[in-house]
């Protein structure tokens, strides 16, 4: 039996990777044994996750702190799995994506010599601050990595500019895809309703930009009395401490803890358009074709601009009030995208590591 390390740490790395941990535990679990490390840099929004795929973690190390800063952050995350790593010695570390656990995770397995897989490996914007620290984490993290598990053809391209050695990469789709097909699967929501949802929480956006957005969605809910703006509010105190201050109170505007799992899919399958500058969200809008306005000046998922799906427009005021009132007008419908994968991702990892390990 070959040992693996899973790590993460928040909401996304938790969808990311939930079918890939299902099935070592259904279709895997004789090559496979394998732990589950939650660094807990995310408590309840991680959790939820968990809970609604039924998935137990073997450690939870609990470092969040109200507001915590990255340096203390990676710190402590570096120094609680050290002594995991040093008893348990797996095969292999997988990590998923651009958090600081995906980079302390894979930076404290090369301190102890373990082999490192990277989930979603190679997307790029080549500007170091955006996204932040998420940009410089995913390029630290190819670094360390021994497997490379590119979501696309284009990040399997970028990896391979960086000199990343060929047989190291694999395109395996994103393991998003997989998540996003059991709840799809299991409920086909097709009402079109005069729902616009809404996500920000990029550090990027701390400040002027989270109160711009939030300028244009107090002025497009007076614009469009009609419509309902559907905005789960992210827990980090930069974001909902704005959000609350600037939003509360507009009838048509309902703010709203961060919902879990199914529910904000479904949502997401009912509304008309997204707001957002979440990654996950923008593959999730280009799977399911849900015409989507993203709130950054850069993005290293461009396949959804490619598609017609994604619009990227940064955080000027007028620029969001206009694009939405454009997308609303034109009532356009987009054919739903495969770009990010077919919900095949965290079989093909298996496979591979099975092959390989
Ligand atoms: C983190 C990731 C970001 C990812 C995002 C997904 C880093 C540096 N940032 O950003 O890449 O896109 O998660 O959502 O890795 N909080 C709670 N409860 C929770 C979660 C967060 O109260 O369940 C609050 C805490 O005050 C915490 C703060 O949010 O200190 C910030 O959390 P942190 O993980 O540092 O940053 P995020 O903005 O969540
Ligand atoms: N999501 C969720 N509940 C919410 C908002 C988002 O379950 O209230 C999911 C969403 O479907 C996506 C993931 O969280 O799969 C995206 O996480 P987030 O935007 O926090 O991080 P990012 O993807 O930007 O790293």
């Amino acid at each position: 039996m070959k040992k693996i390390i899973i790590i993460i740490g928040t909401r996304p790395e938790a969808i990311k990777t939930a079918i890939l941990v299902k099935k070592i535990q259904e279709e895997y679990k004789e090559i496979f044994q394998y732990k589950l490390i939650l660094t807990g840099q995310h408590d309840t929004m991680l959790n939820r996750v968990l809970d609604f795929f039924k998935i137990e973690p073997d450690y939870d190390l609990k470092v969040m702190t109200i507001n915590q800063q990255l340096s203390e952050l990676t710190a402590k995350i570096i120094t609680s799995i050290d002594p995991i790593l040093k008893r348990g010695r797996p095969d292999i570390v997988l990590v998923q994506g651009d958090t600081t656990t995906a980079f302390a995770g894979a930076l404290v397995s090369f301190y102890n010599h373990i082999q490192i897989g990277h989930i979603e490996a190679g997307l790029r914007t080549f500007n170091k601050f955006q996204p932040f620290p998420e940009e410089v984490n995913r390029q630290l993290i190819t670094n360390l990595a021994d497997f490379h598990f590119a979501p696309t053809e284009l990040n399997k391209n970028n990896l391979l500019a960086e000199k990343v050695e060929a047989k190291t990469i694999h395109v395996t789709g994103n393991t998003i895809v997989d998540a996003l097909f059991v709840i799809k699967g299991k409920y086909s929501v097709t009402s079109n309703d005069k729902i616009v949802l809404i996500t920000a929480h990029r550090r990027e956006n701390f400040g002027a930009g989270i109160r711009n957005i939030c300028d244009a969605i107090a002025e497009l809910a007076i614009k469009l009395p009609d419509y309902q703006f559907v905005y789960p509010v992210h827990k980090n105190p930069n974001i909902h401490n704005v959000v609350y201050e600037k939003l509360n109170g507009y009838k048509n505007i309902k703010l709203q803890e961060p919902l879990d799992y199914i529910n904000f899919i479904k949502l997401m399958m009912r509304c008309k358009m997204i707001i957002t500058d979440s990654g996950g969200v923008q593959e999730e809008a280009t799977t399911l074709g849900i015409p989507t306005i993203v709130l950054r000046e850069i993005t290293e998922r461009p396949e959804g601009i490619d598609s017609n799906i994604l619009k990227i427009i940064g955080t000027n005021k007028k620029m969001i009030i206009d694009t939405t009132l454009d997308l609303l007008k034109s009532n356009k419908l987009c054919n739903s995208s495969n770009v990010y994968g077919d919900g095949t991702a965290s079989e093909r990892i298996l496979k591979i590591l099975a092959k390989e390990l």
